[in-house]
Formats: structure tokens, C-alpha cells, sequence
């Protein structure tokens, strides 16, 4: 069974790099670039979230995989809940950190315009720099400041456009609130106790939609829950793998 992770907006697979190395003693991992970002093609926009789901159906169909547990982080996991109410046949598991199944509200509509308008006139750095630090809790920020550089890099990693065709697509995703109680795959969702980008209180009553989901919160981590305090991040995942037998 392949454990397939999504990174969030608007980083790479090497976001996973860390339970990549971990787990694959243990099982078959592989972390995905999703289109427009790392060394993923860039088709010709507009690009909406369902076409970020098609992309996964499409290479699991090209790995010939039958089922895969799919782990997404944020937009990740956006992606992975449109793949689950979508393409449920391919699931035997899901695993959905810091994110959230409503839409954007109208103020943070708002913000991604203000951002798509700020890049096109003054290009990424400040964007970068804003992200990465609203991205990590507080703890982080406080005791790992490289990780902060870490994940301001990757940021710069991406081209203004495709991050803007990005942003795009995220504000127009639909509320997947409806999905929930149809998922029917062992689900775990994990977030961080410090996440200022989905508070940690929206992805637990999400969570609570998801019959027979587990919820855990990671202590000392905001948004990137797996970068920031990996040992929990990874021992709730094990016990997860372990619990669902794959
Ligand atoms: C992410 O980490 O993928 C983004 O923060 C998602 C979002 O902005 O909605």
C-alpha cells in the first residue's frame, strides 16, 4: 500500500522530506509536486481544485496503484477531501492536517486578491517573508528561526504566476462541509495547537463531521505541523498505519 503525501500552498514534496526518510523503512511513501509547484508541469490556467484532484487520480492510474492512504497538509488536504468525495474507490485512508472543509469567507477572499495584486506588482519576497512567519506558531518562531529561512526559501522557490493562478484556486474552491459524513475510509486528522492560518478549533470540528475520524493536536506547532514538531506529527501517523493494518 502507498502512502501518498500533498504538500500545502505554496511550498514542494520536500515539505515531507522528513516522513519521507522516516517511514520508508516501513512502508511505501512518496511525496508529490503539485501542479505549479516544485518540478511539476504548469498547465495553462485557470487551475481549480478539482484539477489538482484529477492530477492524483491520474498518476495513481499511471503508477497502476490500486489504493493508496492519501495525507494532505492544508491545500494538500483541500485536495485530498475533493479526492475523497470524488474518487473514493482509490482510498483506503486519509489523513488531513490543518486544513479545514469550508470555503473561503468573503475577508479572506479579500486577502488572496490583495496577495495576487501585491506579487504582480513587487514579485514574491514579501510575500515570502510575510507567509513564512504567519506559517509557523509561535514556538517555532521563538526556537527554530532557520526553519523560518527554511520555509521562506521554499516559498521563493515558486514563480509569482503560478503562485497567483494558485491563490486563484484556492479562493475558489466550493465548501466540502457536505463530503464529511460520507467519507468512509479510517481517517485521521492531526493540526497544530498554534496554527494561525486554520485555528486548530475549525480542523477539530471538521474532524468531528467524519464518522469514526481520530483527532489529534500537536503541541508547540502551528500550520506546518509536520516540519515544526515532527516526533508527534510522526508517532500519530505511525499509530494510525499501524491501527488501519496497511
Ligand atoms: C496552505 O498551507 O496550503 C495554505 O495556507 C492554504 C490556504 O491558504 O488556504
Amino acid at each position: 500500500m502507498m502512502i501518498i503525501f500533498l504538500h500545502g500552498f505554496p511550498f514542494n514534496k520536500s515539505a515531507w522530506d522528513g516522513q519521507i526518510n522516516r517511514l520508508s523503512s516501513s512502508y511505501k511513501v512518496q511525496a508529490i509536486d503539485l501542479r505549479g509547484h516544485g518540478k511539476a508541469p504548469s498547465p495553462p490556467g485557470p487551475w481549480m481544485i478539482p484539477d489538482f484532484a484529477e492530477d492524483i487520480k491520474n498518476y495513481i492510474e499511471g503508477q497502476k496503484l490500486k489504493k493508496v492512504v492519501l495525507c494532505g497538509l492544508s491545500m494538500g488536504g483541500y485536495i485530498a477531501l475533493h479526492f475523497a468525495a470524488t474518487y473514493p474507490q482509490y482510498l483506503s485512508g486519509l489523513i488531513l492536517c490543518n486544513t479545514r472543509a469550508d470555503a473561503d469567507s468573503n475577508e479572506t477572499k479579500d486577502k488572496r486578491y490583495e496577495s495576487i495584486k501585491d506579487i504582480r506588482n513587487n514579485g514574491i519576497e514579501n510575500f515570502a517573508e510575510e507567509f513564512s512567519r504567519k506559517a509557523l506558531g509561535e514556538t517555532s518562531l521563538n526556537e527554530k528561526p532557520e526553519l523560518q529561512k527554511q520555509v521562506k526559501e521554499m516559498i521563493l522557490q515558486n514563480s509569482p504566476s503560478n503562485i497567483c493562478m494558485t491563490l486563484g484556486a484556492l479562493a475558489s474552491r466550493r465548501d466540502s462541509t457536505s463530503y464529511l459524513s460520507k467519507i468512509n475510509c479510517p481517517t485521521l486528522v492531526l493540526t497544530g495547537s498554534e496554527d494561525r492560518i486554520v485555528p486548530p478549533e475549525v480542523t477539530e470540528s471538521m474532524s468531528q463531521k467524519i464518522p469514526g475520524a481520530h483527532f489529534h493536536k500537536i503541541p508547540g506547532a502551528g500550520h506546518l505541523s509536520n516540519l515544526e514538531n515532527p516526533s508527534i506529527f510522526d508517532q500519530n501517523l505511525m499509530q494510525f498505519l499501524l491501527a488501519i493494518k496497511i
